[in-house]
């Protein structure tokens, strides 16, 4: 079956925080939204026949996880990622934000450190905060327009009151999957200093040609038996609104703490929806995410030409994964607060800002691309003649 990734469907009016949120999170409803992670494309066909079926059906009581579920699961970690996950090892989150939220309060004290690489995905470091633990910066260091990790500052850092790390793997917003021979050497740091790892997975079907996404907890028995795997369906087929997300816990006694929290707020059981869309998409979606991610290298290629002609000044940070790019900013002399008004009413688009996703993020913006072409060229378009108006206005000074 052939998908039609340039087809648009107006998001308008259906509560869409993409779409329909411009006013109340930037004041401005007529910015064009190239903000948040979720895509604009309508999710694949099996997903939506055996969503409609469940509607038909017309009985929405509470559910329970069939082994069909769950099989779902441990055949697309093993056939996508070659990872050989047990059944066992499967816990259920409503949503992967939460679930790292859980993991803080589970397994740290107040007052213990929890490290995270910044710039990165902004509630790595309020649910630390928010759980009332010290947050601990290992920063991550751009080298020749590729992002890395500083391993002698982590080393550096590793003392007795950090009890986990937050990994976030591939790399939102730096686009970085990370190699192997890269997760190893963390792993082993935390492996020495007894570190648990939080390992956030939930982009690790978004990557492209050339790059591997290798699971934390498939490199090594005694890496499995530290780390709590998070991700979902959610952002590989489009169904972050269902609130579905799998927590993957090899960990016997860390898996029954884990979900000992969970119980404590009635969170284990499933969305009607969430669980019909998570099993079909697992099992039915390989084709439309293989042509998916065709499409998204293709957008790729299209804003690197696109800039590159026509706002220079502007350096793309080349991804290797996920549907957000990460955009050098600061060869236009702005600073954090400066860009922040220059995209909103210069440009009139809505971008994340680099400098929310903490020290180092200053000066970047992340664009999501995950739209039709004609939409991102749309919002392209806003920005390069912002910054060419800008130029004329530096040089009639
Ligand atoms: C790295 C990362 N983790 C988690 C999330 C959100 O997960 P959820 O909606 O399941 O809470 C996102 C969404 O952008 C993300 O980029």
């Amino acid at each position: 079956m052939h998908y039609d990734f340039d087809r648009e469907v107006d998001r308008k009016n259906t509560a869409a925080t993409k779409w329909d949120a411009l006013e109340q999170r930037f004041g401005d409803k007529d910015l064009f939204p190239m903000w948040i992670a979720d895509m604009d494309f309508v999710c694949p066909a099996p997903v939506l026949e055996a969503m409609k079926a469940r509607v038909d059906h017309g009985v929405f009581g509470y559910n329970t996880k069939p082994d069909s579920y769950f099989q779902a699961i441990i055949d697309w970690m093993q056939t996508r990622h070659q990872w050989s996950v047990q059944k066992d090892w499967i816990c259920h989150s409503p949503g992967v934000v939460p679930a790292l939220s859980f993991t803080v309060s589970t397994f740290t004290e107040p007052g213990d450190k929890v490290i995270i690489q910044q710039p990165v995905y902004p509630p790595f470091a309020s649910v630390v905060k928010n759980n009332g633990r010290e947050l601990v910066n290992n920063p991550l260091v751009l080298k020749d327009g590729r992002y890395c990790m500083d391993f002698d500052d982590l080393k550096s850092k590793l003392d007795s009151r950090v009890k986990l790390l937050i990994l976030c793997s591939p790399h939102n917003p730096v686009g970085r999957v990370w190699t192997r021979d890269e997760l190893v050497q963390l792993g082993e740091l935390c492996r020495e200093h007894n570190v648990l790892v939080v390992s956030d997975e939930i982009h690790f079907d978004a990557v492209f040609d050339g790059h591997t996404h290798v699971p934390f907890a498939s490199i090594s028995e005694a890496f499995a038996d530290r780390s709590i795997i998070c991700t979902a369906p959610s952002k590989t087929f489009n169904l972050a609104g269902l609130q579905t997300s799998v927590v993957i816990i090899p960990n016997e006694e860390l898996r029954a703490k884990f979900k000992k929290t969970l119980g404590g707020y009635d969170l284990d059981s499933l969305n009607t929806f969430g669980l019909v869309a998570l099993e079909s998409a697992y099992r039915h979606g390989a084709e439309w995410l293989d042509q998916l991610l065709v499409y998204l290298q293709e957008n790729l290629r299209f804003l690197q030409e696109y800039l590159g002609e026509h706002a220079p000044q502007l350096t793309v940070i080349q991804p290797e994964g996920t549907y957000l790019v990460w955009v050098d900013c600061r060869a236009l002399g702005l600073d954090a607060k400066e860009l922040e008004q220059f995209m909103l009413k210069q440009a009139k688009v809505a971008v994340n800002q680099g400098y929310t996703f903490g020290p180092g993020g200053e000066g970047f913006v992340r664009l999501n691309i995950a739209c039709s072409r004609k939409l991102l060229e749309t919002g392209l378009e806003r920005i390069v003649k912002a910054v060419k108006a800008a130029e004329v206005g530096q040089g009639s000074r």
